[in-house]
């Protein structure tokens, strides 16, 4: 199986990736697999300009033409997505916060639905659950399913054999974990999956409002139409249910949040 690592840090050889060879070394005992190293430091991406047209329009109306399109080939083609930043400040990187505002239309139109990932992050000592919260709401907007996160300490000066310790055994861990999860997917690659009641109505929100905002958003509209959820999907009719109730809810708090000149 083929794993695609991101690495966000500006330091090539730097502890995240260093880390992330740890735990491809440990993954490597359980399985058959291949690792593929994406660094954000080495890839042309633009700045966001925030014209808004990926979101709005389509991602072909991005004007900048860079290596947005190969790195998003390169996640369609893994079997797994192993996305690594160290802590910047309490959050990631300024090369992977550049990346995941150019995906921001991902988070309207997901496309990596079925999908496994694994976030890592490494840090001096604070902020790696935040920064990995955030790298798994990102994600998870995407489509992907986070099976771990895997948060390291690597202070600047030589860490104490405890650390040592207790990092070895977070990565050996993670592997398993996430191991195990991909094996499940090969198993399973044919198979509808079950929805859950956050999942189906946050797809329906998006459904209705695409629906309501059509002239604005063609692109949304586009891709919701004559879907039931992102994926093959078996959802429940007690899940259905309280959907059309909490919609309700939903829409009636927002009432004021759509176009003045309606439809
Ligand atoms: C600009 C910068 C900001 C950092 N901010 C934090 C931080 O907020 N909290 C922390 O515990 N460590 C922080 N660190 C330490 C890094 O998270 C830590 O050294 C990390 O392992 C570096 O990974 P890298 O070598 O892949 O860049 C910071 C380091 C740098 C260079």
């Amino acid at each position: 199986m083929n794993i695609l690592t991101i690495i966000g840090s500006p330091r090539k050889k730097g502890n995240t990736y260093q880390t992330v060879k740890e735990l491809e070394e440990k993954m490597k005992k359980l399985g058959d697999y291949e690792f593929e190293y994406l660094y954000l430091k080495d890839s042309h991406l633009e700045d966001c300009r925030g014209c808004f047209s990926c979101i709005s329009k389509g991602i072909e109306f991005c004007p900048l033409k860079d290596d947005l399109e190969l790195i998003e080939e390169k996640m369609e083609e893994a079997d797994g997505l192993i996305l690594a930043s160290p802590v910047y400040v309490m959050t990631v990187s300024a090369l992977l916060k550049k990346f995941i505002d150019r995906e921001a239309y991902l988070c309207h139109r997901p496309k990596y639905h079925g999908k496994k990932a694994l976030v890592l992050s490494t840090t001096g000592g604070v902020g790696a659950k935040e920064t990995m919260n955030y790298m798994e709401m990102v994600i998870k907007a995407w489509g992907y399913q986070t099976v771990d996160k895997c948060g390291i300490i690597t202070a600047p000066w030589p860490a104490t054999q405890n650390l040592k310790k207790k990092n070895n055994s977070i990565l050996e861990k993670s592997a398993q974990k996430f191991s195990k999860s991909l094996k499940s997917v090969d198993n399973k690659k044919f198979d509808k999956i079950k929805v859950g009641f956050k999942d189906y109505l946050s797809f329906r929100i998006f459904q209705e409002i695409s629906s309501d905002v059509k002239k604005y958003m063609p692109a949304d509209y586009q891709f919701y139409q004559d879907k039931e959820y992102y994926q093959p999907a078996k959802i429940g009719i007690l899940t259905r249910m309280l959907t059309v109730i909490i919609l309700r809810v939903v829409f009636f708090i927002m009432r004021d949040m759509g176009p003045a000149d309606g439809k």
